[in-house]
Formats: structure tokens, sequence, C-alpha cells
């Protein structure tokens, strides 16, 4: 059975096992994180269907639709590692997937920390007890409404896809030349690619894309502060 056939019935089975008066109490989004919990990795092959860029997104693999591929999770620890950044922007923490490997990077490095952004209370709690112990601060807030600490030396674009760009627009102030900026889900599908194009033309950023199963772009600031 696949997940998109799977985390229904495990949602059914959990309605069972807390009785229909509980479960009916819980909010969807918590329902939801239960079931993910529940459901495991599963190829990405659930959630993307095979493109002339990504022929075979069953080799990637997810917990559910809205956390990062876990091998882009992956990557970006590895940018985490091998910048060994101050300062960690995240925009959309979700269940706190990318938050916690980032946290346990930062952690490994020995300095470090991450701010990520996340409006949605269950989420946020969910997020803040997965990176309890990391040098990470979940914030209940909308990426925008966030004001920088620190200069930025990483940033995680992973929101709602039409705030990417007026994210980066808004943090650009707060990053350096030797900024590194990600742009999760720039697959075709999403929609979101013609507006990097279009930074990129402009000559904002200078860009590399990657042929992941939802995309991925890093990138870094032509001109920043
Ligand atoms: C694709 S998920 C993030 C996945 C996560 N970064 C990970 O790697 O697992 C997008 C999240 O952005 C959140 N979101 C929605 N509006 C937002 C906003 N204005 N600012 C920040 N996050 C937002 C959603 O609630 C959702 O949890």
């Amino acid at each position: 059975m696949t997940a998109r056939g799977y985390a229904p019935v495990v949602r059914d089975r959990l309605v069972r096992f807390l009785g229909p008066a509980r479960a009916g109490k819980l909010k969807g989004t918590r329902l939801y994180a239960l079931t993910r919990v529940r459901t495991g990795r599963r190829p990405e092959s659930n959630w993307s269907d095979p493109a002339v860029d990504c022929a075979h997104p069953e080799w990637w693999h997810a917990t559910d639709l809205d956390s990062t591929e876990l091998e882009v999770t992956e990557l970006v620890v590895g940018f985490i590692r091998a910048l060994q950044p101050e300062f960690v922007v995240e925009t959309g923490t979700a269940f706190g997937q990318t938050a916690r490997a980032i946290g346990r990077a930062l952690k490994k490095n020995g300095h470090g920390h991450l701010v990520t952004l996340e409006p949605d209370p269950v989420r946020v709690r969910q997020a803040r007890a997965v990176t309890a112990g990391l040098p990470v601060e979940v914030v209940q807030l909308g990426s925008l409404d966030y004001t920088p600490t620190a200069p930025i030396d990483f940033a995680w674009f992973d929101s709602l896809i039409e705030l990417r760009v007026e994210e980066f627009r808004r943090f650009l102030p707060f990053m350096h030349s030797g900024t590194v900026v990600g742009f999760h889900d720039t697959a075709p599908r999403f929609g979101l690619a013609p507006q990097l194009a279009e930074l990129e033309a402009q000559g904002e950023i200078r860009a590399m894309r990657l042929p992941t199963p939802r995309g991925v772009m890093f990138a870094q600031p032509a001109r920043s502060s």
C-alpha cells in the first residue's frame, strides 16, 4: 500500500485508538502530525511523479508532503557542516524535521544557532519538542513579520511557495557576500521557478538548480549589504 493509501488507514486506526470524542477534539493538524509519525518514511514517488529532470522520485524519501525530502534535508545539513554558519534562518518549520537536523549539525559544529519561523501553534509545539536541547529557537510568527537579530549566514526558504521571493527580499538587508540561501520546491509544477529566474535575470542572485523531486535551488545574493 502506498503512503497515499496508508495514511488514511493509520488515521482511522488512531481515531479508533483515541476514541471519536478525543479524536474529535484534536485539531486536524495534530491528527495529521500523529498520523505522520505513524506512517514513517516512504518513497517520494508517493508525492512526486517522474519528471524530465527527475525521472526516479522513488530514489528519494519523505514522511509527508509538507516535510522536505529526507535526502534534501541531509544536503542542508551538509551546507551547515561545510559553511559553519553562526546564524541560520528557516522559514516554515512544519514538524521540525529540517530544524532538528540543522540544530544537530550546529551542535556538532560547536557554535551557531537557528531561528525557525512557523505560524501554526500546533506545529510550533511539536517542533519545539523535537528540537529541545538544540541551538534552535522555534518562533511562532509569519516569516515576513520577523526581523533578524544578526547577519544571516545561511537561510532555508521553505514556507508558502508564494512567499519565497518576498522572504529573500525581506532578509536580503541582513545577508552578506558569503551568505548562502536555499529555495525549496523549485520543480516546474510548483510555479516558483519563473520568479527565481527573474531574480537571476535581474542580477539579484547567482544560483544553482538541483534536479530533486520537489526541486531545490541554492543561491548567493549578488548584491548584499
Ligand atoms: C513545506 S512546510 C515546511 C517543511 C520544513 N521546512 C521541513 O523541512 O520539514 C511549510 C510550512 O510553512 C508554514 N507557513 C505557512 N505560512 C507561513 C508563513 N507566513 N511564515 C512561515 N511559515 C509559514 C506552514 O504552516 C508549513 O508548516
